[in-house]
């Protein structure tokens, strides 16, 4: 394990201003996205749709990383040049998804485990073959009741800490997700609850598998109220609960935390964001690593046609341009209409 690699990586990818771009949707998830603006998911779409991505002018000042799947990491952009070296060359680091999906734990009412300890190593030899500086792995922890199960979150907790530790060992820099999902009609209490459990089972397991904290990233959702609750905690709110749950589970030696969006609004996640950079005093770096709230707007720009490529990039700028802002607390609504 090379810590000085692991440490540096870790800190360019919570660069100030910038954050995580996830683009590392599985074939069934990307299947998903593309099928709601009606254009069916080929291999060729697809490469179309990522190489959009990947060449929109000027992301490269707000965007540290972009997280690939497999499929993209061996693909040509429309250049062919491989897209981890076209990311490469614009100063972004490429990064790979390496969990294999859920699967039920069994005698659970349906919790989740994920997959992909088994062959591990090999992959990761391969990724970084192919240019890869760091991983993701995500966990699925669900709020219901009787959920989570101290089960549930131990063999999660175990997963990403073995992930964690196999990844530094190949010099790659795991970004360790533990997801608490917004589903359900829970209050925020609950899901400061549910993370203030779930991040203490993490670092406890982190810690036993001796992972170097300074050369890891975490990613987890923010505590927010259930999707489906009629008492929707307000922005300031979110920031000051997350803010008070993360200090008292996460270690000082972590270089950043890289929410998720998970299935807010784009212009919410940017305003939570925002709104705990403005409360500060934090050891960490507040960033983002958003997936659907960097995207949403790009793909119904883009529709699948060429003639928008152009318009759906500056989109994608644009979204990007919110969350540099907001990682100094400067996003305002007037960034929205400009
Ligand atoms: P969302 O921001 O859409 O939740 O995606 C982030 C991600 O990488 C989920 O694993």
């Amino acid at each position: 394990m090379n810590m000085q690699t692991l440490e540096s990586t870790a800190r360019a990818m919570v660069a100030e201003g910038k954050g995580i771009l996830a683009a590392d949707e599985s074939l069934p998830t990307i299947a998903k996205r593309l099928s709601s603006i009606n254009v069916e998911s080929t291999e060729e779409m697809r490469r179309s749709y990522r190489d959009l991505l990947f060449t929109a002018p000027g992301i490269e000042e707000h965007i540290s990383g972009v997280i690939l799947f497999d499929e993209t990491m061996r693909q040509q952009s429309l250049t062919g040049k491989s897209f981890p070296a076209l990311l490469a060359d614009r100063g972004i680091l490429p990064g790979i998804k390496v969990d294999l999906g859920l699967t039920t734990i069994p005698g659970t009412q349906d919790e989740k485990v994920t997959r992909g300890l088994d062959g591990l190593e090999t992959r990761l030899e391969d990724y970084r073959r192919l240019g890869a500086r760091f991983a993701k792995w995500r966990a699925v922890i669900s709020i219901a009741s009787h959920k989570p199960t101290p089960l549930c979150l131990r063999i999660n907790a175990h997963a990403l800490a073995r992930y964690a530790a196999i990844c530094q060992d190949h010099d790659l820099v795991p970004i360790v997700e533990p997801e608490v999902l917004i589903n359900g009609g829970h209050d925020i209490g609950r899901c400061e609850r549910a993370m203030e459990k779930t991040l203490h089972a993490v670092f406890a397991e982190l810690v036993r598998h001796g992972v170097l904290l300074e050369g890891m990233i975490l990613k987890p959702s923010m505590v927010t109220s259930g999707i489906d609750s009629p008492d929707q905690a307000d922005i300031d709110t979110v920031a000051r609960v997350t803010i008070r749950c993360f200090k008292r589970t996460v270690p000082a030696a972590v270089p950043g935390i890289a929410f998720l969006s998970g299935g807010q609004s784009s212009e919410l996640a940017t305003a939570h964001l925002n709104a705990m950079n403005r409360l500060g005093g934090v050891p960490w770096e507040l960033s983002f690593s958003y997936g659907r709230a960097l995207q949403e707007k790009t793909l119904v720009t883009w529709q699948g046609k060429d003639a928008n490529r152009e318009l759906a990039q500056k989109t994608l700028l644009h979204r990007a341009k919110c969350n540099g802002a907001a990682r100094s607390g400067t996003y305002s609504e007037e960034m929205e209409r400009s």
